[in-house]
């Protein structure tokens, strides 16, 4: 596009935008989903005259969603939703191959990660589409009135619906909000086989570690944690497990990994790796236990699950030893490695999850904004799940494309699970 008439952006290299498209448009040939609602939405325009406020992961499967998105005719401007996640290749394309407002680059600082935040926002959306959340409260924050032009949400994680259900509990939610996250062609693909192959991938590409005969410790047993817990096995780790949740706790027992409590788990730890979504997980106790080399990396959303700032107290001098590798050593000699920042590793040191699962996730994204545009007048200021007809499409597009055809029940079958009369 000639420079002058670029959408207002801020991003690290304009020169890096033939490379993002490239990269995006190798994501692209593995989001078959994505790709038919993109088809669907040039025909029917469902999100014409919409401004959507996007503050997610700016990566190659989001730009293909930014272009579904304005494919169905909406207005865009996206954020990065984390200050180490963004692609710098993927923003530049953003704005000078495909005409969309990005404001994110790798390594912002917070203010600067702030001051993209309300950029997206001063352009005046109708519709927000969060990860983490941290959009949607900046905008509940705001005294300036942006919320009123907002008729509805989305929202891609955990811990951000975590966040939204609190705020519709302490009754301050301003509008309806789709938990993209809860549909289960998102949390039981992208959060248990996306983040346990993105999670490994950042923790190996950051350090080159031998997984194979090393002991792995996850913290926490949800989508995520099983995923990471059952790549690191595949990959020959001895996985122990730490959970709070004593149904969660004796699933992971039975799933074949060892449960003990966090400190015991820290003394064994080789890579000690956390996805709970609280705080301090990795806390004084466990570092003060951990073995001399021992690494630590967090896949939650936030970067507060281990606890840095006592880290480096504990510490009497840190370096970086390789990129996404800190260094610190403790007073008493030992050395311990913090991966990516305590950021989300996969997204920090990796690529992310791969296109094949965010294609479901962000097909969930598109038809929930549709959903929105249809049925927002009709919602209460709350947190909605994602309808089921939506979800069951999806994995019947996915399937379609991935060619696996399944049985369908016979109408004597269908009789027989509508019946009651019928036992022993
Ligand atoms: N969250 C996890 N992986 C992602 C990816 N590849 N793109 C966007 N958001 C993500």
């Amino acid at each position: 596009m000639p420079i002058n008439t670029l959408p207002k952006h801020d991003v690290k290299d304009l020169g890096l935008a033939a490379h993002g498209r490239l990269r995006i448009e190798w994501a692209a040939t593995q989001m078959p989903v994505l790709r038919l609602i993109q088809e669907r939405f040039a025909k029917e325009k469902p999100l014409a005259g919409v401004k959507i406020a996007a503050c997610l992961h700016v990566t190659t499967e989001t730009a293909n969603l930014m272009l579904a998105m304005q494919a169905g005719g909406a207005d865009l401007a996206l954020c990065a939703s984390n200050p180490l996640s963004t692609q710098d290749d993927v923003a530049a394309a953003l704005v000078s191959e495909y005409g969309i407002s990005t404001f994110a680059v790798k390594g912002e600082d917070n203010d600067t990660y702030y001051r993209h935040i309300n950029a997206v926002l001063s352009t005046g959306p109708n519709m927000t589409m969060d990860d983490g959340c941290d959009l949607v409260s900046a905008l509940h924050r705001d005294t300036t009135g942006l919320i009123d032009a907002v008729f509805g949400g989305t929202e891609e994680t955990t811990t951000g619906v975590v966040r939204l259900r609190s705020m519709q509990e302490n009754g301050v939610l301003r509008y309806p909000i789709v938990a993209v996250n809860e549909a289960s062609t998102k949390h039981f693909f992208d959060n248990r086989y996306g983040t346990g192959q993105s999670t490994l991938d950042g923790v190996i590409r950051a350090t080159n570690f031998l997984i194979a005969g090393s002991t792995v410790v996850v913290a926490g047993y949800g989508w995520c944690g099983r995923g990471i817990a059952m790549r690191a096995r595949g990959l020959g780790a001895n996985v122990v497990v730490t959970e709070v949740d004593p149904i969660r706790a004796l699933e992971a027992l039975m799933d074949g990994y060892r449960v003990m409590p966090s400190v015991e788990a820290a003394k064994r730890a080789d890579v000690f790796i956390t996805a709970t979504g609280d705080v301090n997980v990795v806390d004084r106790a466990q570092l003060a236990v951990m073995k001399d080399g021992a690494m630590l990396a967090n896949s939650g959303h936030f970067n507060d699950e281990i606890n840095i700032p006592a880290l480096a107290e504990m510490s009497s001098g840190r370096r970086m030893v390789r990129d996404f590798v800190e260094e610190f050593r403790l007073t008493d000699g030992r050395r311990l490695y913090l991966l990516a920042d305590g950021r989300l590793v996969n997204l920090s040191a990796a690529e992310g999850h791969p296109a094949g699962v965010m294609d479901m996730s962000f097909a969930n994204q598109a038809l929930s904004a549709e959903f929105l545009r249809q049925h927002a007048s009709e919602l209460q200021n709350q947190v909605y799940v994602v309808p089921t007809e939506i979800d069951r499409e999806i994995a019947r597009l996915k399937l379609r494309a991935m060619n696996v055809e399944i049985d369908e029940l016979t109408d004597e079958q269908r009789k027989y699970l509508a019946s009651w009369e019928s036992g022993t």
